[in-house]
């Protein structure tokens, strides 16, 4: 299976919206309206196949300071397991690069799958927090450019 990424448009919001919505217990209520300015600002990579199907999202923020916070990250059951959650990653660590940041940070719950992802990714644990209903990991991933 191939697939290419791509930053989001706001005709991929609905598909962003409906894969928010399959994870609520992953992800929380993700709200419309928070998609919608992250689009616009260019701060949603999408992973699609060869026919425009939607794979796959992260939805980030490059702040002020020298962090880049990765929100969300789903990718389609159907395609798990291939690499597209990795490549997403890889792109958004090219993104926050280039934004000049240093670090990609995010909070993850403990009871999830998804820790050992970013363990695999090399992201390193930095904390564990109390967060409002769960306890949070909190993963960090160094950027460095690439051959330093
Ligand atoms: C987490 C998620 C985005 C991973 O996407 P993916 O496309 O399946 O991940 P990849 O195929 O790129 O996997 C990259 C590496 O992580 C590993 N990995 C991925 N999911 C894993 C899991 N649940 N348990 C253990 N390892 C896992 C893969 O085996 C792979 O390692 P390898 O290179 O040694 O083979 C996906 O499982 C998902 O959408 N989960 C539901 C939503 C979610 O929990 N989001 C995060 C909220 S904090």
């Amino acid at each position: 299976m191939s697939w290419a990424i791509r930053v989001a448009n706001p005709a991929d919001l609905d598909g962003i919206k409906r894969l928010c919505d399959a994870h609520r217990n992953e992800l929380g209520f993700v709200m419309r309206p928070s998609l919608v300015s992250a689009i616009e600002r260019r701060e949603v990579l999408i992973a699609h196949d060869a026919d425009q199907h939607l794979a796959g999202f992260v939805h980030f923020h490059h702040r002020r300071d020298q962090q880049t916070t990765l929100y969300h990250i789903v990718v389609d059951p159907k395609y798990r397991l291939l690499g597209v959650g990795n490549e997403l990653v890889q792109r958004l660590r090219e993104s926050a690069l280039g934004a000049g940041k240093v670090f990609v940070q995010l909070k993850c719950p403990v009871t999830l799958p998804s820790n050992k992802f970013y363990e695999k990714l090399g992201f390193r644990l930095v904390e564990t927090e109390a967060g409002k209903g769960r306890p949070l990991n909190v993963w960090r991933l160094e950027l460095a450019p690439s051959g330093v």
